[in-house]
């Protein structure tokens, strides 16, 4: 168990929209299960992160470190639609098999995702007695659980609805108050229908992605015959999935719009192995640098029975988790990092009938021809794939900045990584005469044009200066520059650090230096 002590996840939403950084979608028509928006601060710090992940991932990959290979690392981008021909998910087994076994209760009308149910009976009498079935981390829970007490005592044991497979004759679900309402569980398939067209038929079905990977495959030929890339290689690609989620919930979590940063790395399937443990433990570094560190961070190895189809085969699949307030003590997965064999290239080469054209040609392997060079060798390259979401970061690096400080007047402020920070840094004139406000318009301006690209610079002159203090220390600015009466004679400003509040003055003219040197750039 870990020493940080577990964090208010009402109050963390609360902030969320008290400060602008999400908010319910379509609020004023009642939201809308599933979808949230990012109000000005959030779309900031959301833009930071893909920002930050585009600039080591595709600019910079992996800081210029060399692959296992001693090259260095090649990434190059992609922006795919997010309608793509329907053959395309055939292919990939989505629509097939991209299912969640789903339980509806005829009495409430609710709908469960039946790996999400538990239940709780008394021992040996599973069948006979009432089996209290709960959402795990619901309202629910707690109230399930207590009549379960109530009925068996001590003598009860737990496990997964579905383990009792299609008998819920004696099962109370969750919200009901009758026994015997769950539906057996059957299969839903998660994508998002659309119609292409005015005809609307089933012949004009098309889906909504439900990732951004599968764009990245079905090019996999175009990026080799337009670039001068060459295996091994990566395709990176940022942008929106939408998944119809049975059971939305925990925030932002797990969401039914949301935003994957996925890269497709192509090697050979001899150097997959390599790749993959490279690939793992520079994703987790990568998270680390970005503020969450410490042992709210895990890197999870998984289990053979808990792989996908496509990565059975494969060198393994990892997950970079963090402790979300509401899995705590437990582990909410952020990304995956996976060996996906040559699963996906051989289905495409297979359905979209090019078969060994979809091949990989390296010029550099294969028996010595009788001029001494490599003769070649043709073969679909093994990937490995490191898919992380986008809005799960944002709300980790939420619940990690979120400090609770009693003895600041906001009570609480954002430790944001500087590099994250949405706003990063106010200028505020003491008060509204004898020219500081245009000082600090001044200084704001120049900020502007030499950090605008990063985040917001904040100039604002209303209100006490404590409390433009405390509405930046929700907002999580690392510093804020506040110009007095010294600045008239002196032209130095104050600084005043977010996280020590300690404060200290440096000449208006160095502010540029101060602050570039403190965002690392
Ligand atoms: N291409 C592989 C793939 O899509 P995934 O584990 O299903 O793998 C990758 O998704 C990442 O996308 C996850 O680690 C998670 O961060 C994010 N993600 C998946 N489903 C999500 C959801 N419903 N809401 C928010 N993020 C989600």
């Amino acid at each position: 168990m870990s020493a940080n002590p577990v964090k208010s996840m009402d109050e963390i939403m609360s902030l969320c929209k008290r400060r602008g950084f999400v908010y319910p979608a379509s609020e004023i028509y009642g939201g809308i299960n599933g979808f949230w928006d990012y109000g000005p601060l959030g779309a900031q710090l959301k833009k930071n992160l893909r920002d930050a992940w585009w600039q080591d991932v595709v600019m910079n990959p992996c800081w210029g470190r060399s692959g296992p290979d001693g090259n260095p690392v090649e990434i190059v981008p992609l922006d795919s639609c997010i309608i793509q021909n329907p053959k395309v998910w055939e292919a990939s087994g989505h629509v097939g098999g991209f299912n969640d076994p789903m339980i509806d209760c005829r009495e409430t009308k609710a709908r469960y995702r039946a790996d999400h149910v538990r239940a709780v009976s008394g021992k040996g009498k599973r069948h006979e007695a009432p089996v209290f079935a709960f959402i795990k981390d619901s309202p629910a829970e707690a109230k399930q659980r207590k009549a379960a007490d109530k009925k068996f005592g001590d003598e009860q044991e737990e496990f997964d609805l579905i383990e009792l497979g299609t008998d819920f004759a004696h099962v109370l679900g969750p919200d009901a108050k009758e026994l015997g309402t769950l539906t057996p569980p059957r299969a839903f398939n998660l994508m998002f229908k659309t119609y292409i067209g005015a005809t609307a038929t089933e012949d004009d079905i098309a889906y909504l992605r439900p990732e951004t990977a599968q764009g990245i495959f079905v090019h996999f030929k175009n990026v080799i015959d337009t670039t001068r890339v060459g295996v091994p290689f990566g395709i990176a690609q940022t942008g929106k999935a939408f998944r119809n989620e049975v059971t939305p919930r925990n925030f932002t979590f797990r969401s039914r719009e949301f935003e994957q940063m996925e890269i497709e790395f192509f090697c050979h399937p001899d150097q997959a192995k390599d790749w993959y443990a490279f690939w793992r433990d520079w994703r987790m570094e990568w998270w680390k640098s970005l503020g969450l560190a410490g042992d709210n961070l895990i890197l999870r190895e998984h289990d053979r029975d808990e792989l996908a189809h496509y990565a059975k085969e494969g060198a393994g699949t990892s997950d970079v988790e963090y402790r979300f307030p509401f899995t705590a003590p437990g582990f909410g997965e952020l990304e995956g990092i996976a060996h996906r064999t040559d699963f996906d290239l051989r289905q495409h080469a297979e359905h979209s009938g090019l078969g060994d054209k979809l091949k990989y040609f390296d010029s550099t392997r294969g028996e010595p021809a009788p001029n001494g060079q490599p003769k070649g060798e043709k073969y679909f390259p093994h990937v490995i794939e490191p898919s992380a979401g986008l809005d799960r970061g944002v709300l980790a690096a939420l619940c990690e900045a979120f400090t609770p400080d009693p003895e600041r007047p906001s009570g609480v402020y954002m430790k944001f990584h500087p590099r994250l920070s949405p706003i990063k840094a106010a200028v505020f004139p003491l008060v509204k005469k004898d020219g500081m406000p245009e000082k600090a318009a001044t200084l704001a301006s120049a900020l502007r044009k030499k950090f605008g690209h990063l985040g917001a610079i904040e100039m604002d002159e209303k209100q006490s200066i404590g409390k433009r203090y405390a509405r930046m220390d929700e907002a999580g600015c690392p510093f804020c520059f506040t110009i007095d009466s010294d600045t008239l004679t002196d032209d130095t400003v104050t600084v005043r650090h977010r996280d020590t509040l300690a404060q200290e003055r440096v000449a208006m003219d160095a502010v540029p230096a101060f602050l570039g040197e403190k965002l690392g750039v």
